[in-house]
């Protein structure tokens, strides 16, 4: 991420915004235990999640975000250097998984239906993958600017996930950003 977004993770604006719209992307869900998350940069939104679920698994790709986010071990919260599209656990591992505003960060299509079917893989059947991500803006772009951006259409979103192997899918949009969830089909 460039200097501006990482600073904008940290904030207090970001934090107000995840504590009023993560509810919109996982109220009624039981994520099970244990939960893993994709993505979590400096963790703002592992440490509201990690108020509900007592053991969970962040994977960060970034090395200097994965320490930071490590502030949170100890707090039922491991924090693991790795990359989405290429998880270290083996298959059923989890009973949830989630991920916010990072999948237009992975850079191409190609990996990030790679990382799709590699949450599918570490999920139990009967396990939820829910997460959400911004739509295109003119303020999105100019955030993004020299920084990775491979937005995802929502609209074609539930196909990718239904390729991926998840079943019971539901895409909903709203202005600036999206919400998804599949579930793995036994
Ligand atoms: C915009 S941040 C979002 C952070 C956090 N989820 C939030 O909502 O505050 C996106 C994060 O995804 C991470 N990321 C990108 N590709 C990844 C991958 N393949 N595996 C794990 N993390 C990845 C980036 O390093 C970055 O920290």
């Amino acid at each position: 991420m460039n200097l501006v977004h990482k600073w904008f993770c940290r904030s207090r604006r970001w934090q107000t915004a995840l504590e009023n719209g993560l509810p919109w992307v996982i109220d009624g869900i039981d994520l099970g235990d244990p939960l893993l998350e994709v993505g979590p940069g400096p963790g703002l939104a592992t440490g509201i999640l990690r108020r509900d679920h007592p053991r969970m698994i962040s994977v960060e790709i970034d090395g200097n975000l994965a320490i930071e986010s490590k502030r949170l071990v100890g707090q039922g919260v491991r924090v693991l250097r790795g990359d989405g599209t290429r998880l270290p656990f083996c298959e059923g591992a989890f009973s949830g998984a989630v991920c916010f505003t990072m999948l237009h960060h992975v850079p191409s299509e190609r990996l990030q239906d790679q990382l799709l079917r590699e949450v599918h893989r570490v999920l139990r059947p009967g396990g939820v993958f829910a997460g959400s991500d911004s739509r295109w803006s003119r303020l999105f772009g100019l955030l993004h600017m020299f920084d990775t951006m491979v937005v995802v259409d929502p609209d074609g979103f539930g196909e990718r996930l239904e390729s991926a192997g998840f079943g019971d899918v539901h895409v909903d949009k709203i202005e600036g950003a999206f919400r998804f969830r599949g579930t793995r089909v036994p």
